[in-house]
């Protein structure tokens, strides 16, 4: 059932009859409703007004890859490859890391139907509120030349939201979540193909929550989680999503230059439980120390029992204690 023309004409969050719907789609009423359950199967909150017809509620800010271009910095512009903007689409990392796809393309989708998050997580993307975006680029020096990258993306997105949208409360949990007052408002997916000792390439994928809340049926998402909205903040997808990858893609193209060290300053400016006590938890151990940090390639320091010990990716989590 092809949604996206209904999507379209109410996008406006304007009133409009069955009658007027069916005869723009060429579609009967019935076929009208039943597109329109679709929608609220989707999450979207339509609205049913006797004698005036469907709204969804507050409008949709569809995104628009022609928008998207024409905000972009000359910088991010000259960096950009292809860029794509999906109705839906399985997983934004996925369409990047299989395919054509090559350096500076740039994936965009309303709706991702297998969207993942990190350790093997599932990413709850629902239809036309939040951004998920992916960024490929190609290294030649293999993946070392790129520890902490995942590290230096969040905390350009956190400083983004705060000097661009005056966004208050945001933190960064190590390695990469990105919280706003102990909750999850975006999280950061690096997914790597090719030789990871020489030319590989590297897909970067941003989950941000924008407008979640209005979502009608929002699926459980196993955490506590925000969204721009709740904070107050009203976006232009499109102008958010320009503004980043005009700020992620110099990222890229730059990161083997100089790597974590150039962010690490950024990412402390936003550490969450700095110098306060936290549990790192292993697959084998749990244990309990004071977070003091991150060293230059992004790992996690911890003191404990008086001794720093560091901690890099895999399989570990902190939680506060
Ligand atoms: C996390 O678990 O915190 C990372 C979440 C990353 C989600 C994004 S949404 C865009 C891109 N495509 C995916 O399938 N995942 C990432």
């Amino acid at each position: 059932m092809n949604l996206a023309s209904v999507i379209n004409i109410l996008a406006d969050g304007q009133f409009h009859s069955g009658e007027s719907l069916g005869s723009a789609l060429g579609i009967t009423r019935a076929a009208v409703w039943k597109r329109l359950q679709a929608l609220s199967a989707l999450g979207l909150n339509v609205e049913s007004v006797k004698g005036r017809g469907y709204r969804l509620r507050g409008g949709l800010c569809l995104l628009s890859a022609p928008l998207i271009q024409k905000e972009l910095t000359a910088e991010g512009g000259a960096l950009l490859g292809m860029l794509s903007c999906f109705d839906e689409v399985d997983s934004t990392n996925q369409f990047l890391l299989s395919g054509d796809a090559g350096r500076g393309d740039v994936c965009l989708a309303e709706r991702q139907t297998a969207g993942r998050g990190r350790r093997g997580r599932d990413w709850v993307s629902p239809y036309g509120q939040n951004i998920y975006l992916s960024l490929r680029w190609q290294y030649e020096q293999g993946v070392t030349a790129l520890e902490g990258l995942s590290l230096a993306v969040g905390a350009v997105v956190a400083d983004l939201l705060e000097h661009e949208f005056h966004l208050q409360g945001l933190s960064l949990k190590w390695p990469n979540d990105l919280m706003l007052d102990e909750r999850k408002l975006g999280g950061v997916l690096i997914e790597v193909g090719g030789d990871l000792t020489g030319d590989c390439a590297v897909v970067v994928g941003l989950g941000l929550n924008v407008s979640m809340s209005v979502s009608s049926t929002p699926e459980p998402i196993g955490q506590p989680w925000a969204d721009l909205l709740q904070a107050g903040i009203v976006v232009d997808r499109n102008r958010l999503a320009a503004l980043l990858i005009s700020r992620l893609l110099p990222l890229l193209a730059s990161y083997p230059l100089q790597g974590f060290q150039r962010y690490r300053s950024l990412w402390l400016a936003y550490a969450a439980y700095l110098d306060a006590p936290v549990t790192v938890h292993s697959q084998s151990r749990s244990l309990a120390g004071i977070l003091r940090g991150v060293d230059g390639g992004g790992s996690l320091v911890v003191e404990v029992d008086g001794k720093q010990q560091v901690f890099s990716g895999g399989e570990v989590s902190l939680r506060s204690s």
